[in-house]
């Protein structure tokens, strides 16, 4: 199943927005802009039903669905002026098509810590898939203890001009991962906690990033053995 979050700006909406915050800015340029913003919506669908696909395979084969759930987010235009800002570039077309890779966002829950190595192999094999970037926050966790894995993805969206590779970032986490991060953001963006207690929660977040690691190590190891014929 695919949760559509409610950041899903349809064009008219976010050439409102684009304009409201650029002013008079160049037509042309903007008009290109929102061309390829609906291009990388295009590229999250292309995604999301390949995604799909391969859960309900898996299903049949293995009467397993590695994915839990997915969710998908187009980025808003505040945030993409933003993070556009904060690496040093002003808003044009060709800024966001050469610097922001995460347009388009899916994020992919799995059941177990197996599963993410399972959907990520099976999706980047495809030939019309190409793979720009991987980090992977799961072998070496963030600072905070975040953990996750980032992949930024291309595919072949088929435009009435003939067929352009689109960047979607895909973020592969379990269901104890996504918990934790969930929590985590909270504290994070949450402004009216005491700092003390910032400290104190984010030391304890850090502990239960790696408890939870080791929880669902010893899951996995349950798992596969129930799962052996
Ligand atoms: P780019 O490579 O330019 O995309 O930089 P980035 O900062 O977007 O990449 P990063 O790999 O840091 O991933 C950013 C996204 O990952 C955020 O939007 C969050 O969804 C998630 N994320 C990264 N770090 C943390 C963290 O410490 N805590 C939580 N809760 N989420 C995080
Ligand atoms: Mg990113």
């Amino acid at each position: 199943m695919i949760l559509q979050r409610n950041n899903l700006p349809n064009i008219d909406q976010i050439s409102e927005e684009m304009s409201r915050v650029l002013g008079d800015y160049d037509r042309t340029e903007l008009r290109e802009f929102f061309v390829y913003y609906q291009q990388c919506q295009a590229g999250a669908k292309e995604f999301g039903t390949k995604l799909e696909n391969l859960d309900s395979e898996f299903e049949m084969l293995d009467n397993h669905n590695p994915i839990h759930h997915m969710e998908t987010r187009m980025k808003s235009p505040r945030s993409l002026i933003r993070k556009l800002g904060k690496k040093g570039y002003e808003f044009s077309y060709e800024a966001v098509k050469n610097n922001i890779f995460d347009i388009a966002g899916i994020r992919v829950i799995t059941n177990y810590l197996d599963d993410i190595k399972t959907v990520e192999t099976a999706l980047t094999k495809q030939s019309d898939v190409t793979l720009l970037k991987r980090k992977d926050y799961i072998s070496h966790p963030k600072a905070s203890g975040y953990r996750s894995l980032h992949l930024v993805v291309s595919v072949p969206v088929f435009r009435t001009n003939g067929p352009a590779a689109t960047p979607v970032e895909i973020q592969l986490r379990t269901v104890g991962m996504d918990m934790w991060a969930s929590l985590e953001h909270k504290l994070r963006y949450k402004t009216d906690v005491e700092k003390a207690k910032v400290e104190q929660f984010s030391g304890q977040l850090k502990n239960y990033s790696s408890e939870l690691n080791q929880i669902e190590t010893n899951m996995q190891h349950i798992f596969n053995h129930l799962q052996e014929k």
